[in-house]
């Protein structure tokens, strides 16, 4: 979508993203040109003015996009379904644990909550560990109004948690915000995109790649870099391996749990995928412009889970399970829990049949959305991965 149709911003908003673009100038003046990870990295979160940092609104309507959790309890309710399994295998002398990364609007938490409370199976202490100051007070508002009785035991984090976890960690679309490095084929030749200025405007130029990048990036892909059409742009996330590692350093006993969106290694960097998975969203539209208000827009990319299942692996976690959102959902029993809510009036069972369609269809969140879960010292086989398990499409 062209950004000249975008919807403009509020004054006070574009005063913070001036800040940060003031920022941004002043470290490439310092620097030079920034990799796309650094740039990136300011975007989302540079204190008080990146996307994640600042008071930008990013959920529901007036938002910039909607996740799976905010269209359909339904979503959570499976999680929780999973979450309980988990937590029932622990010993009852242990601190039963759920740590939630990046917890959104709360919407979540709260009916992971409900779930786990209608089962009987309430954690010892529920923790949120959030970058967002913002996102964090909407949290606690929240969760204080539904579950006052057990707000007391909900704590929140601004890093990873001192005592180990003994349950289970879980993020949804939280993976996808982790800053990214960009690369193009150019002349058989792997070139670094980068982020300078010109004229005082930002631009993305391209530089050699510098030997230790581009041997990490060649290992990926399918074909030799020569094989690549040229101007086949994707991206890589360095990030990824030290934050598995800090969240698995926290896991002494029980599953990580990972949803989002991304593919396996073979179909990230198909050759036909020429464009990479670069994504921006403002106020609900999907676009590709990178500096775009900078900071006042989400930008992500898609997860390469085989990455993700080698940083794993790595941290001395089990893969125990790969598949769908929609095989994962259902496995944890979404038909079940539709057919016990389906007593509402006719409004409301034609609202929850449109939910099920958004997290399961294939040309919507059923297919393109994937569930991944690793365990350390549990040896369960976990219900959401009962009906299908694309474990063997990972490195193990
Ligand atoms: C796209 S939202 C998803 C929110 C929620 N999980 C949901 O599904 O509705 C991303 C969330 O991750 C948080 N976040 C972003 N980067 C993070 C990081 N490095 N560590 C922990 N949380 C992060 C954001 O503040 C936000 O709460």
């Amino acid at each position: 979508m062209s950004v000249a149709r975008m919807p403009v911003p509020a004054e006070d908003a574009q005063a913070v993203s001036q800040d940060l673009c003031a920022a941004l100038r002043k470290e490439i003046r310092a620097v030079g040109d920034l990799s796309f990870a650094r740039y990136m990295e300011l975007v989302l979160y540079e204190p008080g003015l990146g996307y994640y940092s600042a008071g930008s609104r990013k959920f529901g309507e007036g938002g910039d996009f909607v996740t799976a959790p905010e269209i359909s309890p339904l979503f959570s309710r499976c999680l929780a379904r999973q979450c309980a399994q988990v937590l029932a295998a622990i010993d009852r002398d242990k601190k039963r644990t759920v740590l939630e990364l990046g917890a959104g609007s709360g919407r979540m938490a709260a009916d992971i909550l409900a779930e786990l409370s209608a089962l009987d199976c309430l954690p010892d202490r529920y923790l949120i560990l959030e970058v967002s100051a913002d996102l964090r007070d909407r949290q606690q508002a929240r969760l204080a109004a539904d579950m006052p009785g057990y707000f007391p035991s909900i704590e929140w984090l601004v890093d990873f948690p001192a005592s180990p976890v003994h349950g289970c960690i879980v993020a949804n679309e939280v993976l996808d915000a982790l800053p990214i490095e960009r690369f193009i084929i150019s002349d058989g030749e792997l070139l670094q995109v980068m982020v300078g200025l010109e004229d005082d405007h930002f631009c993305l130029r391209s530089r050699e790649m510098p030997a230790n990048l581009a041997s990490r990036v060649s290992d990926r892909l399918s074909l030799p870099v020569a094989k690549y059409s040229p101007g086949y742009t994707s991206e890589f996330c360095p990030a990824l391996g030290p934050w598995v590692a800090s969240v698995a350093s926290c896991l002494e006993e029980g599953m990580l749990l990972f949803t989002d969106y991304g593919l396996v290694r073979a179909d990230y960097y198909h050759p036909d995928r020429a464009d990479g998975t670069l994504m921006c969203h403002y106020r609900h539209r999907a676009h590709d412009e990178v500096f775009f208000w900078p900071g006042l827009q989400d930008i992500t990319a898609w997860v390469e889970f085989s990455a993700l299942a080698e940083a794993a692996g790595d941290c001395g976690l089990e893969l125990a399970g790969f598949t769908t959102q929609a095989h994962w959902l259902l496995s944890l029993g979404l038909d079940q829990l539709v057919a016990q809510s389906v007593a509402g009036d006719r409004k409301d069972q034609v609202e929850l049949a449109q939910q099920v369609k958004t997290l399961t269809l294939p040309g919507e969140m059923g297919e393109r959305f994937k569930a991944i879960a690793f365990t350390r010292e549990m040896d369960i086989a976990l219900h959401g991965f009962a009906m299908r398990d694309f474990s063997d499409r990972l490195p193990q």
